[in-house]
């Protein structure tokens, strides 16, 4: 890797220099983060950098400070960077022409949206709930959102129209921003249409806002749906003008993001101004080690977190030049990705694990004919990456040139918390390696006692407050509690299972709940399993992860049906429709086995142990069986087991 140079103040640059910012970050974060965060601009400055107790649970950075986000992303950098692009747009046909938009550019189209958000209704605090495809009228939408000081809750386009409404009613969103539809590879998904079969049920919704991509036929009602452009073309009539960004406090919320835990309900994930700007800055320029001119593509859907703090924000605080791409990764063909880093000189690539195995599978004629040397980093996120992948991406993308930075984080923490440093500190395949800056980790075991000393597994937990931590779980404070601070008094509990290896570097081995991880997505078993009882003939249903080639986990859903299966593959594909339409296709299980009945144990517990050796095809060791009500189901799971 190249010599780097320290174009951020808090940008470090060598193995030494991580360790000094590590140090200081713990002994004294008040001095650390406040003075990282003093390279921002601020309508007032904090009275304290952070006060926070894990044990109520509150956490507040930057308190009592004034600023807005959007201003961040992009006045403040009109009067030096104005004229670089800040998105680049590649949209999914290629023979599309792609766009191009300056920072000043965006800024323009963020005060005009601004205004239409206004004369929408649309006041401070409110939320928008967002729901378009990946075009840069999203990313405007957004910062529009933010200037005006309203809450974006943005749903990914896999979602169905039951999924919105229950996220609609949970965040009383009144407005919504959408589009007529969104091209994804060779499909199309009308956007439109879905928000129109969730509406029936959320009366609350005051005003559709519909931004034309595909111009398909859609249907708009009188009095509650208006057409982005007619809107935008109101405010131009007034001429140009800027829109002064809402002054926000440091702790107002800005976004939520729904995200599947371990119970039947997604749960809405808060995340506040202040501290969410400082952390995914910092580590965006740190992890990827930017440079000022590189161009970053993060392929994930602006859906997830991924996309919120990356794409979007975490480049846009840093200056960066984010490559936002419609499509997907093998659309028309394997080799798209590698045309899009040739063809942009993409310097940064952050991916998943999933698109990697996929695009492996394509073997070398993809990459053939494509110049990849511009790339200088390469990033993966999402869920663990397997060494052939890694090994993979590290030679044949980065050619052995370029480092990879293995990035460990969830919704929920906002911004990376274990990753190297691209070619400052050292990569390890397989491994997330060493904690950010103000990241305090801790592996503890099932008593939640802290486990010391390197070559050692536990339940990874987080003993400290970082800047991007949620604040809260939307509508419902307790489950915040539950759910992250009660299972390990005094430190927050990441789900996740880790092993610290002798030098102390970190691997991530997986959920330790159940929540499962498709493709990167994260789906809790319970809402699946909820879907599949909601389908007629169902009694109940078990569902569970098994390893997958591709996906890194498929989802194995175990089924007692109330009749005799006469055709299996036609409820089966009942069933997985009825999932599609309770919570999307990305829920749809991989596999269906009609069972006559689940292994329970005499208190009525689901044995998941026995279910997940069973779909992992591991039957050799089931364990102990002397506690199930009726053993002898287990000889009846494993040979109806489904290949
Ligand atoms: O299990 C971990 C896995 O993804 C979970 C978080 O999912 P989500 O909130 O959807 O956010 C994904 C994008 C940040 C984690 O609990 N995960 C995420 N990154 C990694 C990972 N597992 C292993 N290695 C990673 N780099």
């Amino acid at each position: 890797m190249e010599q780097t140079t320290r174009h951020y103040p808090y940008q470090v640059l060598t193995a030494e220099e991580y360790e000094i910012a590590y140090r200081k970050s713990i002994d004294d974060p008040e001095a650390f983060w406040g003075d990282v965060a003093s390279h921002f601009a601020w309508r007032r400055k904090w009275d304290n950098v952070v006060t926070s107790d894990f044990t109520v649970p509150r956490t507040e950075w930057f308190g009592n400070a004034r600023l807005n986000i959007a201003e961040n992303c992009l006045d403040r950098h009109l009067n030096t960077i104005g004229n670089r692009p800040a998105i680049i747009w590649e949209p999914n046909d290629p023979d599309t022409h792609y766009r191009s938009l300056t920072y000043k550019e965006l800024y323009k189209k963020v005060c005009q949206f601004s205004y239409v958000l206004r004369n929408n209704g649309v006041k401070k605090g409110d939320r928008v709930c967002i729901y378009m495809g990946m075009i840069p009228e999203l990313a405007v939408a957004m910062l529009a959102c933010a200037r005006i000081g309203a809450v974006h809750t943005v749903i990914f386009g896999g979602f169905s129209a039951q999924s919105i409404a229950d996220r609609l009613q949970d965040a009383k969103a009144e407005i919504i921003v959408t589009a007529d539809g969104a091209y994804r590879g060779p499909k199309s998904i009308p956007l439109k249409d879905v928000i129109d079969d969730a509406l029936p049920v959320c009366p609350f919704v005051k005003r559709v806002i519909v931004c034309t991509h595909l111009r398909n036929p859609v249907s708009m009602i009188k009095g509650r749906d208006v057409w982005w452009e007619d809107e935008i073309k109101k405010v131009e009539t007034q001429g140009w003008k800027h829109y002064a960004a809402e002054e926000m406090d440091a702790e107002d919320p800005l976004f939520i993001l729904y995200t599947s835990g371990s119970t039947g309900k997604p749960k809405g994930v808060v995340h506040s101004t202040a501290g969410y700007m400082v952390y995914t800055c910092y580590s965006f320029v740190n992890v990827f080690n930017y440079q000022p001119g590189d161009v970053f593509f993060c392929t994930a859907d602006m859906g997830w977190i991924t996309g919120h703090s990356y794409l979007l924000y975490g480049a846009l605080l840093s200056g960066a030049t984010s490559l936002m791409y419609e499509g997907i990764p093998t659309w028309p063909d394997a080799g798209r990705m590698w045309n899009i880093v040739d063809k942009h000189k993409v310097n940064i690539l952050y991916t998943a694990p999933t698109a990697l195995r996929s695009l492996m599978s394509f073997g070398r004629e993809p990459l053939a004919d494509k110049d990849l040397s511009s790339l200088k980093v390469l990033g993966t996120v999402g869920e663990p990456i397997n060494d052939e992948a890694w090994q993979w991406y590290y030679k044949e993308i980065g050619k052995e040139r370029c480092p990879i930075v293995d990035t460990w984080w969830q919704t929920e923490t906002g911004g990376i918390m274990i990753s190297n440093m691209a070619g400052i500190t050292p990569a390890k395949p397989t491994y997330a390696t060493l904690p950010m800056p103000g990241v305090e980790l801790v592996l503890v075991n099932e008593k939640g006692h802290v486990l010391p000393g390197n070559d050692v597994s536990g339940i990874l937990c987080i003993r400290s407050a970082w800047p991007s931590l949620l604040r809260t779980t939307y509508n419902d404070h307790e489950k915040y509690y539950r759910n992250y601070f009660a299972p390990y008094p005094g430190m927050y509990f990441t789900g996740d299972g880790a092993y610290r290896d002798e030098n102390g570097l970190y691997r991530i081995t997986g959920r330790i709940d159940d929540v499962l991880n498709v493709s990167g997505h994260r789906i809790g078993s319970a809402e699946v399993e909820n879907a599949i009882n909601m389908h007629t003939g169902v009694t109940e249903s078990a569902v569970v992860g098994y390893p997958h080639e591709i996906k890194g986990e498929g989802i194995y859903a175990y089924v007692v049906y109330e009749k005799p299966v006469t055709d299996a593959d036609l409820i089966r594909r009942d069933i997985l429709q009825t999932v599609s339409r309770v919570i999307g296709p990305i829920a749809r299980p991989d596999k269906v086995q009609f069972v006559s009945a689940l292994p329970k144990t005499r208190s009525g517990k689901i044995m998941r142990r026995i279910l997940r050796k069973i779909a992992e095809s591991d039957t050799t060791n089931l364990g102990d069986l002397t506690t199930l009500t009726d053993p002898t189901i287990v000889d009846e799971l494993t040979a109806g087991r489904i290949e």
